[in-house]
């Protein structure tokens, strides 16, 4: 190449990243907010009324935790070998179908709240069980600031059975189940994150009043969920003998099945999320956008991910609940000791329900 073939090349690499700069202006929209992409305009009314109606004014509570469970059902319907959508709203479209599933039990709560949000807004059902569910997040102190991708087609048939894993399979069938979907057993853990902003309303039956959370503090998004499945379990919180249900350390507390099994098999990729609010927050958010894309076209799709609030801090550092010491942990991870924590002050107590 002659030099002055070369300065007109570097002349126009030069305007291509003037006009790229151009084009990733600022759009102000209608309502006075700013998005990278105009596009994303159209959410701002239905995160207001989100916020307000569906989540009790910007709250980390019920419909939250629903809401999160829910991006999980939707998006987990996708298997290469047996079809489904992904997250593709069909947990809605096709509810009739879906929600009778017995995975699915008690998602129809959040299926029919959800619903007229999506008949009101201009929005796919897959769009709004994500966004949703990113909102949502963003109400629990200490949740990283979730990524949101806006365009997903509507759903053109139901996810087939037997896609969501249940709280009695056996972790080689849970992991598989993962696996098959796109996700490596790092990730998993990483989701299940999630269960520290949790609580299970259908496992014991007998517990009909209330919903038992999964951790100590189940409206903010700590990691006392990690420490906490780490504990020698001693009780339940209602009767024995609830399939996909183990003994927890805390009365009031709920451990599934599940969450005992797959700590042992990854114990140091889960203990190490204990008291690291940053691989917490950053694994968790990484995890989630691949949640929200699977079986998506992400090219087709607007990142519209400056809507999402962004989440309260927290400064709370894992703690061992009062009464509980290292002698209580089981130690799985055989590499690196449990990090130090210290034990709440004052007496035993029980975790209330939700
Ligand atoms: C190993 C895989 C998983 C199993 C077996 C499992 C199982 C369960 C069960 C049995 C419940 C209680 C439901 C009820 O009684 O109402 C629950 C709650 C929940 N799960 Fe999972 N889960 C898994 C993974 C995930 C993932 C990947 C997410 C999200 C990314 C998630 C988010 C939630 C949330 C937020 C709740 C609380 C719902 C509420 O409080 O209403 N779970 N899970
Ligand atoms: C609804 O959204 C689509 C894009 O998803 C847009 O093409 C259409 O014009 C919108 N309709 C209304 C009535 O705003
Ligand atoms: C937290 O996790 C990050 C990312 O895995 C790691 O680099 C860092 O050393 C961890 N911090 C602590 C205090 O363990």
């Amino acid at each position: 190449m002659t030099f002055s073939g070369l300065s007109s090349l570097i002349l126009a690499l030069g305007a291509v990243q003037l006009s790229n700069a151009a084009s990733i202006k600022r759009a102000t929209c209608a309502d006075g907010n700013t998005v990278t992409n105009a596009a994303c305009c159209v959410l701002f009314p239905i995160l207001e009324d989100i916020q307000t109606n569906l989540f009790d004014g910007g709250e980390c509570g019920e419909e939250v935790h629903e809401s999160l469970r829910l991006t999980f059902h939707d998006a987990i319907g996708f298997s290469p070998s047996r079809g489904g959508g992904g997250a593709d709203g069909s947990l809605i479209t096709f509810s009739e179908i879906e929600t009778p599933f017995h995975a699915n039990l008690g998602i129809d709560e959040i299926v029919e709240a959800q619903k007229p949000f999506v008949a009101k807004h201009n929005i796919s059902a897959g769009d709004f069980i994500q966004f949703a569910g990113a909102v949502g997040v963003s109400n629990c102190p200490g949740a990283p600031r979730l990524q949101f991708f806006l365009g997903r087609p509507d759903a053109v048939a139901p996810a087939p059975d037997l896609t969501v894993p249940e709280p009695f399979d056996s972790v080689d069938s849970i992991l598989a189940r993962f696996a098959d979907a796109g996700f490596s057993p790092a990730e998993v853990v990483a989701l299940l994150a999630s269960h520290t902003i949790a609580a299970a309303d259908n496992v014991d039956p007998t517990v009909f009043t209330d919903r038992t959370p999964f951790d100590s503090t189940p409206s903010v998004f700590d990691s006392q969920f990690f420490v906490e499945t780490q504990l020698r379990g001693t009780s339940f919180p209602g009767t024995a003998g609830n399939q996909g249900e183990v003994e927890s350390p805390l009365r009031g507390e709920m451990r599934l099945q599940s969450d005992s099994e797959v700590y042992p098999r990854t114990a140091c990729e889960w203990q190490s999320f204990v008291n690291n609010q940053s691989k917490l927050q950053s694994a968790f958010k990484a995890a989630m956008l691949k949640l929200s894309l699977v079986a998506q076209d992400k090219s087709k799709l607007v990142d519209c991910s400056d809507v999402i609030p962004v989440p309260p801090t927290l400064n709370a550092a894992a703690h061992f609940p009062a009464g509980l010491t290292k002698n209580d942990v089981e130690q799985a991870c055989a590499a690196t000791p449990f990090p130090a924590l210290t034990t709440d002050p004052g007496p035993v107590t029980a975790v209330p329900p939700v």
